[in-house]
């Protein structure tokens, strides 16, 4: 090659890869004065004379010397920002003079260290969590020990069920220790079985050990969304509806559910979403009736069988929830469309009820009343009343950093955000003709609770049996990818 051609080769690499590298990691992650804002909140919630303790989630491993991804507390994420393991929070009600300061918060986090982040990438470390997360009380880990937080100044010690797979590892300040340094300044021994008894001193911890009402008060929080928190919801919704409409596009009988898992989840990476909220669900013909299946293993879904998709994208921490239940071949038969359009009809009428102020079961009894009306139109039980499992699940949760979010469960208000997913299984060998066996359908969607009624942020991806079958006409970019010869052998 001459060198002319060499150098414009090196030139158009070095332009391409600039250009890449110019493009701006994103700046739409909740800002230190939303975190800020939610520790306000909840110090003014918070009983008298009370303390928050807040831990990181554990690392989790995998298998050998393989992690996985590490996935931030929500209550934790929430009131901070901070994405690392081995950290405690702590929030007091009114100032505490800790070592000389009056303080009314503190953050133990984990400490730099340059061989650590060679491998794992970097750590905000001190300076970071103070200059970028808005903290000024930030400590190492391992001074949580030397902090010397009198516990018993405190009425009640809020605090979430922390050891859920704690590992002790070769870190002195990773979650283990920080959690066994809380228990020695609570004085619970550590070694002491729950049988026994307490010391006095024990005693008087266990009572002001409050987990109760730590998660009502969080729950009280969250529920209500902010609209920083809207946006990032409205985007992880948008980009699941997008993953529903390619795949409508995309599907034929042929495609495995692996594979259909795989369209949505490459549109969540594509369009900036990190992470999948929750394992993704891909249920062929009968998997559908499988309410949380998620080994997605069925080689071809199968000409004439619905394929049941549950999947939501995680967009900087919030998750969508969306389900889209559709014919593998693009036509409905005729069971199959009565089956959606009941599923579809009691869905719309519990949207409908989502208004500020009703129970959070209102939508759940509608959409349980059309359904067994419609099974008994249709014959497959024989009155309304009648016991069976064709619809086992309730219709209702709040999205938000969990997919199952925190929540009191009171009525509706204005800033929920809530699933509204009817759905009906119908299971070979079911007590009901033949004809129905394998039909499994769920229709979900996420509703925004606003004054002016419920808003569907998912309506984008198509509802009604005749917009599904509209769009699967269209063609996909997929259409033109090679087909793999893996039967071949070498
Ligand atoms: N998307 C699964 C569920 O709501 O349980
Ligand atoms: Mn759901």
């Amino acid at each position: 090659m001459c060198h002319q051609i060499q150098f414009l080769f090196l030139f158009c690499f070095l332009f391409l890869n600039s250009n890449a590298q110019n493009k701006e990691l994103p700046k739409d992650y909740l800002s230190k004065e939303f975190h800020k804002g939610r520790r306000e909140q909840l110090r003014k919630i918070m009983p008298a004379k009370s303390v928050s303790v807040f831990f990181t989630n554990p690392v989790r491993n995998r298998a050998n010397d393989v992690d996985f991804h590490f996935h931030q507390d929500p209550n934790f994420y929430y009131l901070t920002g901070y994405r690392e393991p081995n950290s405690v929070l702590i929030i007091f009600k009114n100032d505490q003079k800790i070592q000389g300061e009056l303080i009314n918060e503190i953050i133990f986090v984990q400490e730099k260290d340059a061989f650590a982040e060679m491998w794992n990438g970097k750590r905000l470390g001190i300076e970071g969590v103070n200059k970028e997360l808005g903290f000024n009380y930030v400590y190492n880990g391992f001074e949580f020990i030397d902090a010397k937080i009198d516990f018993s100044n405190f009425d009640h010690i809020l605090v979430s069920p922390f050891e859920n797979d704690v590992r002790d590892t070769d870190n002195e300040a990773d979650l283990y220790d920080l959690i066994a340094t809380f228990k020695q300044q609570i004085s619970i021994n550590l070694t002491q079985s729950k049988k026994q008894n307490f010391d006095k001193n024990q005693a008087k911890f266990r009572k002001t050990i409050d987990t109760k009402t730590f998660q009502s008060l969080m729950a009280s929080l969250r529920e209500i969304k902010t609209k920083e928190e809207l946006l990032l919801i409205k985007k992880a919704v948008e980009i699941s509806a997008i993953g529903q409409i390619e795949i409508m596009k995309a599907m034929h009988p042929a495609m495995s559910e692996l594979e259909i898992q795989g369209v949505h989840e490459f549109v969540y990476k594509k369009y900036g979403a990190e992470y999948e909220g929750y394992p993704s669900i891909v249920g062929a013909g009968n998997n559908g009736c499988i309410l949380h299946y998620v080994d997605n293993i069925k080689p071809v879904v199968g000409d004439g069988s619905l394929v049941l998709m549950d999947l939501g994208a995680e967009y900087h921490g919030y998750t969508a929830d969306v389900t889209r239940t559709i014919p593998a071949n693009g036509k409905f038969t005729v069971e199959q469309k009565l089956i959606y359009d009941l599923v579809f009809k009691a869905q719309e009428a519990g949207i409908v009820s989502m208004k500020i102020g009703n129970n959070f079961n209102h939508p759940n009894q509608i959409t349980r009343t059309i359904i067994n009306n419609g099974l008994v139109e249709l014959g497959i039980i024989n009155s309304q009343d009648e016991d069976h499992l064709y619809y086992p699940h309730g219709s209702s949760h709040h999205i938000g950093l969990d997919v199952h979010d925190a929540s009191n469960f009171g009525p509706f208000e204005e800033n929920m955000v809530i699933t509204v997913e009817p759905g009906i299984y119908i299971t070979e060998g079911s007590n009901c003709d033949k004809k129905w066996w394998g039909i499994a359908v769920r229709i979900e969607d996420d509703i925004w609770i606003t004054k002016n009624g419920p808003i569907n942020l998912s309506a984008m991806a198509p509802r009604t049996s005749e917009d599904i079958e509209k769009t699967m006409l269209l063609p996909s970019a997929l259409d033109a990818f090679i087909l793999p010869k893996l039967d071949e052998g070498f």
